[in-house]
């Protein structure tokens, strides 16, 4: 069955270049980023595991933890760690899940047959500690992803988890938040003592609470 936000994340066991990898005892209480990749040894998910590894320090800052995946074996992912140093200038500092038997590709779906028939495409899902599927991408193998945009997303699923506000448009940590509509005004002059401005009933904008 699809996978949909708001569900549980499929947990599984699987082989990885840092050992066995139990799935949902390995996220614990941290949030993770699990994301497949078509191919070892390909240009652009090079570019994209060295952008991972750079990024690292901003993943662990927020508390996230990071998994790849194809359906390479661990010796071809380990082959390939050298030219992701070499070429961008970053060892692997994440594991990397060696999917051969597919066993992950499908429970999350990440082989499309009508756009590649035998690699995952460019799947990423962030799960939260409750093991709670909150957010999914899906990119084609020839587009590499942004991933400070997944720390952007990370950032503000972080803080609409505990703020009653929502993130509008380009919005990046720091700048103005909108005012969830279902928060009264009498309510949101309590719970956001900076102001905010009402440009509509239904747009109520405050400063980033918790800045
Ligand atoms: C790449 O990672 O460069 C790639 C992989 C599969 C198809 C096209 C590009």
């Amino acid at each position: 069955m699809a996978i949909r936000l708001g569900d549980k994340a499929p947990d599984f066991t699987q082989n990885s270049t840092e050992g066995e990898i139990a799935f949902h005892d390995w996220i614990g209480d941290s949030w993770a980023v699990l994301f497949s990749h078509p191919a070892d040894f390909t240009p652009v998910c090079t570019t994209e595991l060295g952008q991972v590894a750079h990024l690292k320090p901003e993943f662990d800052k927020r508390n996230v933890k990071v998994i790849g995946l194809s359906v390479d074996s661990i010796e071809s992912h380990k082959g390939w760690a050298s030219d992701i140093e070499e070429t961008q200038g970053a060892a692997l500092n994440f594991p990397l899940l060696a999917d051969e038997d597919r066993k992950v590709s499908e429970l999350y779906d990440m082989i499309h047959p009508n756009a590649e028939a035998t690699a995952t495409v460019r799947s990423v899902f962030i799960i939260d500690p409750n093991k709670t599927v909150r957010l999914m991408l899906t990119y084609p193998a020839a587009t590499g992803r942004d991933f400070g945009e997944l720390l952007r997303v990370i950032d503000s699923l972080q803080l609409t988890e505990y703020e009653k506000v929502a993130t509008p448009a380009n919005w990046k940590s720091g700048e103005d938040v909108v005012i969830l509509p279902a928060i009264s005004n009498e309510e949101a002059d309590k719970l956001f003592p900076k102001g905010y401005k009402e440009l509509k009933p239904y747009l109520r904008i405050t400063p980033q609470p918790n800045k």
